[in-house]
Formats: structure tokens, sequence, C-alpha cells
């Protein structure tokens, strides 16, 4: 059985962010960066060929922001402290008590970056992979790009056997112009990397280097072995232009995983899913809309053009029409828009059509029921079959309380009611438009004025069918 343990470095500021925020908790595609990184580390026992592999929680190396970070992530890691940040190899070191306390105890380390969070599990699986397939003292993952930039250059010696990674800080002219650079990936051999990382001196940066390792095992003689794998899964993130890199790139991989699995994005350039977003097949995605949290969208939907949707649910056969939804659920075949906002706790039933300038919040409105203009819902419980008519308004919010609205199914409520909570409006009433209603109504009502009174009962189809049958 092969044992692993993860460290995963975080504890940086992320200096080149200029940002109060800890770098990895900047979010891409919606979530931390650390959180793209632990979910690459959960990947691999999955992705990894090289069974049996046995594996513990990752271990997170924290300094600056600890609390913050081990608050977002809480059991998912195991944390190791940091206090003063001198360089990635001092970081490693610290993780050492806790991957020591690791029961059964590791045979091998393998080091990530918490800032690169385009890595996959894959990947990760084929470093450790070749690393116990060679019996390597240390094995890293190698990218090659024609702008290696800030990355440590990967020197070589005459029979192309790796000698040391060189930061582009040290690197003289001909090292900065090799193409072959460290995309910080590491496994290692738990013994030698603790008894090596202990006995390594500070370098001329006045920090202690994880990539000096490497000529040092080079030195030693030892078995360095190498994978490569693509650049574009192993950038990492040190300022926010790198940031808004990564994002471009995230956000196409969702959306062609979004395409090949049978939504339609028309405008893939101005259209914004989050990483945790599900789309059901044949759902129609139109411009300018942005989908965040864990919004989930049902089949055959047809969402924008320019809409906003973050945590809400939504059914099948929706149409959502330049509209923001916040925490809010939509059943099926509902029709929504254009220029509508349902925010935190709106749940509109199946068939509900909600036309413009509409707001619903904290209100479950009854299936096929209609508010097609001008009407705000709050704090309310509307029936099936109603008709909201233009300009309603409930009233809810008495200064101190907001206060709940009821009404019954197939109620018809008059243009420009105004409905002043607590107030209830029985089964088949109606208000008279321009009402202001602050009493309860009865079922079957008609109110009228203001302050609205009842003028009469309501005749409904079902009275006059039964008075025709006493007629007869
Ligand atoms: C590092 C590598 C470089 C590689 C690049 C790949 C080193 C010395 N250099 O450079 O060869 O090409 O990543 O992305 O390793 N961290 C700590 N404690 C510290 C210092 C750093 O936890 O004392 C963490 C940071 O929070 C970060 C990660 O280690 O998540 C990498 O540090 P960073 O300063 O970003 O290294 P790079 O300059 O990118
Ligand atoms: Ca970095």
């Amino acid at each position: 059985m092969n044992i692993y343990a993860t460290v995963v470095l975080a504890a940086g500021k992320g200096t080149r962010m200029r940002s109060a925020l800890p770098k990895v908790l900047h979010p891409l595609t919606g979530v931390p960066l650390l959180a793209h990184v632990l979910k690459a580390v959960e990947a691999i026992p999955t992705a990894s060929t090289f069974a049996p592999l046995m594996t513990h929680r990752p271990v997170a190396v924290l300094g600056y922001g600890a609390a913050e970070i081990q608050a977002t992530f809480g059991e998912r890691c195991l944390y190791a402290l940091q206090e003063e940040q001198l360089g990635t190899g001092h970081a490693v070191l610290s993780a050492q008590e806790v991957v020591d306390a690791l029961e059964p105890l590791p045979q091998t380390v393998l080091v990530c970056y918490g800032d690169t969070p385009l890595i996959s599990g894959e990947i990760l699986a084929r470093v450790l992979d070749e690393h116990l397939t060679h019996r390597a003292t240390v094995t890293f993952l190698i990218a090659t790009t024609e702008q290696p930039t800030d990355f440590g250059r990967v020197v070589r010696d005459t029979h192309g056997r790796v000698r040391e990674i060189v930061e582009v800080k040290r690197a003289n002219e001909a090292q900065k112009r090799i193409k072959e650079v460290n995309s910080g990936v590491y496994c290692f051999e738990r013994t030698w990397l603790w008894s090596t990382l202990q006995s390594l001196p500070r370098n001329a940066a006045g920090e202690y280097y994880l990539t000096d390792l490497i000529s040092i095992a080079s030195s030693q003689g030892r078995v360095i072995a190498t994978v490569s794998g693509a650049l574009d899964e192993t950038v990492g993130i040190n300022d926010r232009v790198q940031l808004a890199a990564a994002e471009h790139l995230l956000r196409r991989r969702i959306l062609e995983r979004h395409m090949y699995a049978g939504v339609t994005i028309l405008d893939p350039v101005t259209t914004y899913i989050d990483d945790e977003v599900t789309i059901e097949p044949d759902t129609i995605i139109l411009p300018g809309t942005m989908i965040t949290g864990k919004t989930r969208i049902g089949s055959a939907c047809r969402i924008g053009p320019g809409t906003t949707i973050d945590q809400s649910v939504i059914g099948n056969r929706c149409i959502v029409r330049n509209s923001a939804l916040e925490e809010a659920v939509l059943e099926d075949e509902v029709s929504m828009g254009p220029f509508s906002h349902c925010r935190p706790g709106a749940h509109l039933a199946c068939g509900v059509r909600m036309g413009n300038f509409g707001e619903v919040v904290r209100s479950y409105v009854g299936a096929e029921t209609d508010m097609h203009h001008f009407s705000y819902l709050g704090d309310a419980t509307v029936g099936e079959h109603v008709n909201i008519g233009a300009g309603t308004i409930t009233c809810n919010y008495d200064g101190i309380r907001k206060n709940p609205t009821v009404i019954g199914n197939g109620v018809s409520i008059g243009s420009d009611t105004m409905l002043v909570a607590p107030v209830t409006v029985g089964e088949y009433a109606r208000t008279g438009a321009g009402s202001v209603v602050n009493h309860d109504v009865p079922s079957g009502a008609l109110v009228v004025g203001v302050p609205a009174r009842i003028i009469r009962k309501v005749q409904t189809a079902k009275d006059s069918t039964a008075e025709d049958n006493q007629k007869e």
C-alpha cells in the first residue's frame, strides 16, 4: 500500500495582489483559489492508475489570514502554522509535525501551492504515479512556455539531466531564456525531505526555497523524475492580471463543459457561469448572463439576455428575460421579466407569469398566478390562479416590523391596490382599482375605496352555475 500526504502551501500574503484578503481566498469562478486546489487534491485517488493509494486530509500551511482561511475550509483540511513567511522550503518544513503525526505514516509527501488553481487531479496523480514508479527521491512537474515570466527555470546538464531550479531573481540571462519552467508540484520521499529541509541554508534572497532541494538531490546523485504538464493547468496566480487570465480560461472550460452536456450558449464571450452551477440539457443561455453560486437550472429553459441569477433553483421550461434572481426558486414553466427581480425567499410555483418591473421577496406565489406589471410582493403567501393587477403593493413594513399578507386562491387584485399588512384577502375575493385594503377581506367579497369596504359579493362562475341550477 502506498501512503502519501499532501501539503498545500497557503501562508503567503500574496503581496502582488495588493489586497487585504489573503491571496488564496480570492474568488475564481465564484470559489476561493484554495478550493480549486483542494478539489484537485481530493480527486487524486480516483484519477490515479497506481492503485492502491492511501491518503489523509490535505495539510494546509497557513500564515497570513490563517484564522479566516481556517474558518472557510474547516474540517476539509488539517492545518499547520508558518508564523513567519521565510520561503516555500520553510513553509513545507512547518508541516512536518502534522505530517509525522499521521497514521498510518506516509512514505511520500506531495507538495503543491495554494495559488495554482488550474491544477487537476489527473496531473497531480501523474506526478505521484511517476514518483512511485521510479522510486524517486523527488519528482516535480514541468511546463514549457514561450513566455516563462516569473516561473523558476529548469536547468539541465549537457546530458539533459535536471541539475537545478533557478528562480528568476537569481537567473542569468541565458537561464532566463530557458522555456522549461517549474510548475510548483512535487513529490518527495518523506524522510529525505525533512532532513534536507532542516539543513537547508538561507539563500541569497534571505529565504529557504523549496526549489533549492532539486540541486541538492542532483548533487547527491539521487533519482529525480519529472512530469510534463500543460502550462494552462499549472499557472500560478500572483497578481490580479493573472487572476483575470485564469478566470478567462476557467470560464471557457466551464462553458464548454455545459455546451458538451447539451446547453446552448449563444455568446460565450458575455456569459459568466460559476463552477458549481448545474444546467440541464436544451436550456439556452442568451448573451450578457451571469449565473453564480450553487444555482441549479432545469432543462429547456430560456435564460437571458441580460440576466443575473445567484444561488437560485429554476425548474424546467422557464423563461427568464433581463431579470435578477437571488436565492429564489422558480418551479417549472415560470415566465419572468423583462426587468423583474426575485429576491431571497421568492418562490414562484408552476406556471407563474411575472411580467415587467415586479419584485418578490420572502413570498410564495401559487401556481398559474399572474403578476404582469409593476408590482411588489413582500412577505406574502399568494394562492393559485390569482391575478395581481398592475401596480399592486404589499405594504409589508410598518416602520418596525415586516408583516405578512395572505391572498387566497382565485383572488383578483385590482390595479394599484395597496395591501396594508398584516392582511388576508379570502378566496375569490376582488379589490377595486386603487383600493387601500387595511382590513381582512372575506372570501368572495368585492372591496373598493380608501380604506376599502365591501360593496357586494363577487359573482363567480361557480355562483352563476349554482343560480342557473336553482332557476331550472
Ligand atoms: C514558486 C516557485 C517557482 C515556480 C512557481 C510556480 C519557489 C521558490 N518558487 O514561485 O519556481 O515556478 O512557484 O507557480 O518555490 N508560501 C508560503 N510560505 C512562504 C512562501 C510562500 O506558504 O514563506 C506559499 C504562497 O502562499 C504560495 C506558494 O507558497 O501559495 C508559492 O509562493 P509564491 O511566492 O507565489 O512563489 P512564486 O514566486 O510564484
Ligand atoms: Ca505563485
